[in-house]
Order: structure tokens, then sequence, then C-alpha cells
């Protein structure tokens, strides 16, 4: 499993720890920026982050900006994304086991690294439940059939 890694300014700091954690784990990871001391825009780089993944590139995102809130907004724009913000260790285990979340949205202002680290292990380390869950899903993609072009 390869993940996009992305933030703005505001989630910089906070995505170089977690990228260093995926390292030291011999996670494999490609980060999309954006790069040290840049005022950028998190639409702009949680587009990146989720197209990687709608073009099979990735196989999830780990998207961060101030709140983990502006890059959820992006994500779920993008057919296909089920974007989660998580900020406490039930919401990351559930958003994997029901939601199948394949994108993790992070605050560089609301967690710290440590928090955050638990919740990417989480994250990635729990299995889809499937079953119950799985028509649930389907239901996401029907409305997204419905309401994307
Ligand atoms: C940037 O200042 C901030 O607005 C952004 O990182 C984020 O919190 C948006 O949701």
């Amino acid at each position: 499993m390869k993940i996009a890694l992305a933030s703005d300014h505001a989630g910089y700091e906070l995505k170089a720890g977690i990228a260093e954690y995926l390292r030291s784990d011999n996670f494999p990871f490609e980060d999309f920026g954006c790069g040290p001391g840049e005022t950028v825009d998190y639409v702009e780089y949680g587009a990146k982050g989720a197209r990687a993944v709608v073009a099979g590139d990735c196989d999830r995102a780990i998207l961060i900006c101030g709140t983990g809130l502006g890059m959820a907004i992006v994500a779920n724009k993008f057919k296909g994304l089920r974007a989660t913000p998580c900020s406490v260790e039930y919401a990351a285990e559930v958003s994997r086991a029901h939601n199948d979340s394949n994108c993790l949205t992070l605050g560089g202002r609301t967690h710290t690294l440590d928090i955050a680290v638990r919740l990417v292990r989480i994250w990635l380390e729990t299995p889809f439940e499937g079953g119950r869950h799985a028509r649930r899903v389907q239901m996401i993609r029907d409305l997204e059939n419905e309401n994307f072009k």
C-alpha cells in the first residue's frame, strides 16, 4: 500500500513528522508538498493528494491543513474518496472498519505529532469490516453516481 501525503503550510510541520514516522516504518509514501517556508492554498495540495488516489498511483491519502477540515472537504469532492477527519483513536479505527476511509485528514494546529502518529498507525492497520458496512459504502457510491458527473 502506498500513501499520498500532502499538506498546506499550516500542516507542513506535522506532515514532516508523519513522513519521518512512515520512513522509519518503511511504509511507502509520496510527498506531494507543500515544501518548507511556502504559503499555499490547501485546496491545491489536497487536490494533488486526492488525484493520486483517483489515478491509482497511491492507494490512500493523508492530507493535513490547519484543522483537517478543509482537506476533508476538498478530498470528498473527488469520486471514490472517503475522507475522514479524525481527532480521537476510536474515530480513526471506525473510519476504517465502518467507512472504509481511504483518506485521513489531520490538523497541524489541532493535533500533536504524538496523537497524529497514533491515529495514522490505527488508520493504517485497521481493516474494513465489510458485511453491513459494505452495503452502506455501496450506498455512498450510489450517491456519487447520482451526484457526481
Ligand atoms: C490556513 O491558514 C488554514 O486556513 C488551512 O490550513 C485550513 O485550516 C483549512 O481548512
